[in-house]
């Protein structure tokens, strides 16, 4: 398969802070390609900078080969660019199906335009999006009364949505418990498996095992190893800036141990 996506020398600095230093990276259609790394590495920075929520401060970065850099989040979408956010994100006081009509408008096949009638196209893709991920029986619930795992969930309908070919996943896995994680992850084999490439930020290094052909390790901004999960998790500097800290992190915010990191 080809390369979908690509970042070339990609640095991006908040004043003196260099959040992404001279990154290079591609994504090969079909891939579930991970990013993980300490925290503050540098991973929600990169996935702004793809969406068009922050300007690279230089490097380019391209989608199927189109120089995206310095276009608005709302035609990266209509490219066929989605993500979800590491904080859980929706418009709460309206119900899950309205959640992802907006999807379904503002993306790839969509009018693009806020609309008080939505097509019949958007409502097609929206409630195909909600059966995807489990939530058809929950589309007259308000958004903002749905439990965590469902508002995550949400989030991956919302974007899917929109149709995308490249899916952007920042943390998707955080915060849930042990089954709902299990889900959670088939949800994402299932959003490969219809034909989407997903880039996937996750410090659940099980998750990331379960799923992704590829890892990259983010530290201070920089790559650190790359290449098949099994390797990059055996590489010395990998165990070195990483995996200590992420069983502790995992262990902080789960209440798991290392088996889970
Ligand atoms: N809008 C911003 N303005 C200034 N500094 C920022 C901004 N966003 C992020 N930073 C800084 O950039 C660095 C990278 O942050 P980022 O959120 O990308 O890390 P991360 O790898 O996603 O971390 P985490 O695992 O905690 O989510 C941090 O030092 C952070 O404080
Ligand atoms: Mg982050």
């Amino acid at each position: 398969m080809g390369t979908i996506f690509e970042c070339q020398n990609a640095t991006k600095a908040y004043g003196g802070l260099t959040a992404v230093k001279d990154l290079s990276f591609s994504v090969n259609q079909g891939d579930i390609f991970a990013i993980a790394g300490p925290n503050g590495a540098g991973k929600t920075t990169l996935f702004d900078t793809i969406t068009g929520v922050s300007a690279l401060t230089s490097g380019s970065i391209r989608f199927e080969g189109q120089e995206i850099q310095r276009l608005h989040p709302d035609r990266i979408c209509r490219l066929g660019i989605s993500r979800t956010f590491q904080t859980t994100t929706g418009f709460d006081t309206q119900t899950v199906l309205t959640n992802a009509l907006v999807g379904a408008t503002l993306g790839r096949k969509g009018t693009g335009r806020p609309t008080v009638r939505f097509s019949d196209e958007a409502v097609e893709a929206a409630l195909d999006a909600l059966e995807l991920c489990g939530m058809l029986h929950l589309q007259g619930q308000q958004t903002g009364k749905l439990p965590v795992f469902d508002r995550k969930r949400l989030m991956v309908a919302t974007a899917m949505a929109t149709q995308p070919k490249l899916l952007l996943l920042d943390e998707p896995v955080g915060g849930l418990n042990r089954a709902e994680r299990d889900a959670m992850v088939d949800l994402i084999r299932k959003v490969q498996q219809s034909g989407v490439t997903v880039l996937l930020i996750e410090h659940i290094m099980k998750a990331v095992q379960a799923l992704a052909n590829r890892l990259l390790i983010l530290h201070h901004g920089q790559k650190v190893a790359e290449g098949p999960p099994a390797e990059v998790l055996r590489d010395e500097r990998v165990i070195e800036v990483y995996l200590g800290r992420a069983a502790r992190h995992t262990a902080a915010v789960a209440g798991g141990g290392h088996d889970d990191a």
